[in-house]
């Protein structure tokens, strides 16, 4: 063999070893700063917390694997009804379009590592490519030959994948609302948790029944906060959370099989995710596909304040977000959940504003029991909304807690739907989104801009009503 096929082979394989190092071997956290030296630049807002698992999105070779993103996303956007999907450019008339932009592809537009090129929502191209396919939108809609293509997509107008509060007969159909509805309220839960492994008929329960090993007994406090609320209460006994069961497995983070037996197995004092999940599949599910728990699910150490880019206190950086984090002690009191939980982490203007709002004073009101169950507003009512099992993918149709915090955040508009329009009518509801002061105040406050597509949708039925005979 000649040098020069020596030198080849050299090379292919430092080039190999190289990619090898990159994609393959980095799947924990120690690996963080061997990996990321490799990254071009900073990963998005909705990223950056798994950026050390390169093979999240990334082939062993370093291609990026399409299919990763529908992993993570197309039950979302199907959900969404999503006004761009795949299907709507295999109509061989639609396929040329994708010779100028293939939007068949995720990142085409959503590119990573490239700060310098990335706006809102993780968009990597300039925000007037809808001109693209839309060049002629206004010889069939005059309302838009003004228009610059930079403004389609502003809130209140259109989004690329998302249109369920902007289409033309919703925003018609609910046009004449006011600001305030009659009788504004949310949603209520009713009691819903999924059956349990080994349920049986022993509810209510008292310190009388306890099954844990006489050494983890001796605090008052855990026995009755746990004797007083939900668990105790619906007969869920302390091993219930308290052995790892066999489908969580050896190697979860927080197992530590062997502290003492029990009836069911080995004591844990740390109670994983998965555990809660058995029981609360949604919640556990939505918490995992979420900012919260994106960490957890992808294997690394659990997301906390410290790894944060938002303002976050400076006494809970090193805080572990798991379910405990919401629901502390043995009480899992969903109120304290609501608002004082968010606030023992999150710093920015927006949440510390929460408390100067309208919507906080019916909260006072609200839990003092001066107001009716479901009249008022909480960070949780906004983020983590109480809707009815299908709109979100539940298991169930029964009404249940939202505990995927990004599931409405953005685009903005998602919020219309699933919340506002609660309480408000639609047109206000986008006014108030669609203003950037009133996220600073937290939304309180009288919106600034009036939007012009409400109007714009009840003109255009209008001038359509005239021209039917
Ligand atoms: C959330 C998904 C995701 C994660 C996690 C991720 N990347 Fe990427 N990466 C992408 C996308 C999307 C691109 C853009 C690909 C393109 O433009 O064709 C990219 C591009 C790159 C590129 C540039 C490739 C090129 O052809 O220009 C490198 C290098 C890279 N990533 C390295 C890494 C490394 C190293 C890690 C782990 C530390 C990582 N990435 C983690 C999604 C990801
Ligand atoms: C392991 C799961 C996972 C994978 C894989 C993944 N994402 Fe995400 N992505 C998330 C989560 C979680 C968020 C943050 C919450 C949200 O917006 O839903 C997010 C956010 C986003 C956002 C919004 C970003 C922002 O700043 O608001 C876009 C756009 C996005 N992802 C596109 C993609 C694309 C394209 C791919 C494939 C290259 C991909 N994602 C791969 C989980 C994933
Ligand atoms: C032609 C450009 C384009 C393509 C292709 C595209 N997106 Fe988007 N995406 C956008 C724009 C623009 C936004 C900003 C919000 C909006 O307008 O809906 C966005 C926002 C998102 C978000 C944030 C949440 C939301 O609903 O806004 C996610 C997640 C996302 N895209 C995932 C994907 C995935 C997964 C694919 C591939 C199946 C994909 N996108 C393909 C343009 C695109
Ligand atoms: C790759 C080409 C392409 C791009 C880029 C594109 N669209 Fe579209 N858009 C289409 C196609 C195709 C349809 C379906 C039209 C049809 O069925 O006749 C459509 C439909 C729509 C509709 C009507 C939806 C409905 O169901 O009635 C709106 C509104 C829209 N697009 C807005 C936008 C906006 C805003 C952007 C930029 C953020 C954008 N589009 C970018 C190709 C594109
Ligand atoms: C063995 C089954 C089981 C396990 C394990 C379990 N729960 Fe529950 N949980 C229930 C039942 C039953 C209820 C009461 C009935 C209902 O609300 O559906 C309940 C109620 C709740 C409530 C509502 C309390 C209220 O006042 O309305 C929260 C919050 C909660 N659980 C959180 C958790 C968390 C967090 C974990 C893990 C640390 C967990 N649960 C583990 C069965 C379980
Ligand atoms: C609904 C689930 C659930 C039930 C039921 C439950 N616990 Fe716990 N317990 C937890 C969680 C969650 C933690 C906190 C674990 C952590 O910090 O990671 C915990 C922690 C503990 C600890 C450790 C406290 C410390 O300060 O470290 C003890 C002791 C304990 N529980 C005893 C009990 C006893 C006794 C019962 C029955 C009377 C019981 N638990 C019932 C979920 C539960
Ligand atoms: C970011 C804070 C937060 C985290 C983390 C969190 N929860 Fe919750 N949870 C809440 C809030 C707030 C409510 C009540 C909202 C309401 O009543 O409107 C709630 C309600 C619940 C309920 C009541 C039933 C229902 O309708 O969903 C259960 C059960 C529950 N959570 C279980 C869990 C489990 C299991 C985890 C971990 C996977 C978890 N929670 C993590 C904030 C949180
Ligand atoms: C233990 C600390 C902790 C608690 C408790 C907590 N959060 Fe978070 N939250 C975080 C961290 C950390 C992030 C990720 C921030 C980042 O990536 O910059 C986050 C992200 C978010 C986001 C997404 C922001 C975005 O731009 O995508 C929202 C919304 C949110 N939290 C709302 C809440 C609400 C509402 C509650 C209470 C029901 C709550 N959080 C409780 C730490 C916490
Ligand atoms: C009336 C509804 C509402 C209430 C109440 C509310 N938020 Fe928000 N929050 C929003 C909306 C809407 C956005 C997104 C605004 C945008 O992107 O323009 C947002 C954004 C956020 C973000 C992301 C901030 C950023 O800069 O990216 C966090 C974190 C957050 N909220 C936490 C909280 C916490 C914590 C509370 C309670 C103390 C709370 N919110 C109360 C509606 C609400
Ligand atoms: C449970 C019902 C309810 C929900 C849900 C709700 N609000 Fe409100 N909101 C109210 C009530 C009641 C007021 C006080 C109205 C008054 O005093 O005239 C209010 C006040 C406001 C104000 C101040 C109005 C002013 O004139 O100063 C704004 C802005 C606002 N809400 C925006 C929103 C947005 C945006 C959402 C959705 C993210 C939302 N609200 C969800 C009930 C609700």
């Amino acid at each position: 063999m000649s040098n020069f096929h020596l030198w080849i082979i050299w090379a292919l394989g430092t080039v190999g070893i190289g990619l090898w190092l990159v994609f393959a071997l980095p799947t924990a956290d120690s690996a963080r700063t061997s990996s990321t030296f490799f990254l071009p630049g900073d990963t998005t807002h909705g990223h950056y917390q798994i950026e050390v698992k390169c093979g999240v999105c990334h082939e062993p070779g370093g291609e990026v694997r399409e299919e990763s993103c529908l992993e993570c996303h197309a039950s979302d956007l199907k959900l969404a009804r999503d006004t761009h999907p795949k299907s709507k450019f295999r109509d061989p008339q639609k396929v040329a379009l994708l010779a100028k932009i293939d939007a068949s592809r995720c990142i085409t537009c959503h590119r990573e590592h490239v700060p310098d090129q990335t706006l809102t929502h993780g968009l990597t191209v300039p925000s007037d490519y809808c001109v693209t396919c839309h060049r002629n939108v206004a010889d069939t809609r005059p309302s838009h030959r003004d228009f610059t293509f930079d403004s389609c997509s502003t809130v209140g107008c259109h989004n690329y994948h998302d249109n369920t509060a902007l289409y033309e007969n919703f925003l018609f159909k609910h046009a004449a609302q006011p600001n305030l509805l009659d009788d504004p309220h949310t949603l209520l839960r009713k009691s819903q948790s999924d059956p349990w492994p080994g349920q049986k008929k022993e509810m209510p329960l008292t310190r009388a029944d306890m099954d844990a090993p006489t050494k983890f007994t001796a605090d008052e406090q855990i026995i009755h906060e746990w004797e007083s609320t939900a668990h105790g209460t619906a007969g869920v006994n302390c091993t219930a959370c308290h052995t790892v069961p066999a489908e969580v497995g050896q190697n979860s983070a927080t197992s530590q099989a062997g502290e003492a037996a029990t009836g069911r197995g080995a004591w844990s004092s740390a109670v994983d995710v998965k555990v809660c999940g058995q029981c609360h599949r949604d919640e556990a599910r939505g918490f995992l596909s979420g900012l919260h728990g994106m960490r957890t699910q992808a294997g690394l150490s659990p997301m906390s304040p410290s790894l944060a880019r938002l303002p976050m206190n400076h006494d809970s950086l090193h805080r572990s977000l798991d379910c405990n984090a919401c629901h502390p002690g043995h009480e899992f009191d969903t109120r304290l959940a609501a608002v004082e939980a968010c606030l023992k982490c999150h710093d920015d203007k927006h949440s510390r504003e929460y408390t100067g709002s309208r919507h906080y004073q019916l909260w006072l009101a609200e839990i003092l029991g001066k107001a009716p169950a479901g009249s008022s507003v909480s960070c949780a009512t906004c983020h983590m909304p109480r809707v009815e099992g299908e709109s979100a993918g539940f298991s169930s149709d029964a009404v249940r807690v939202v505990h995927n915090q990004s599931w409405n955040l953005a685009p903005v508009e998602k919020m219309v739907r699933s919340v506002c329009m609660d309480c408000h009518g639609l047109k206000f509801s986008l006014n108030a989104l669609a203003d950037p002061d009133l996220k600073d105040t937290c939304y309180e406050g009288t919106p600034k801009r009036q939007l012009k597509s409400v109007n714009m949708a009840e003109s255009w039925f209008k001038s359509r009503q005239r021209k039917s005979p």
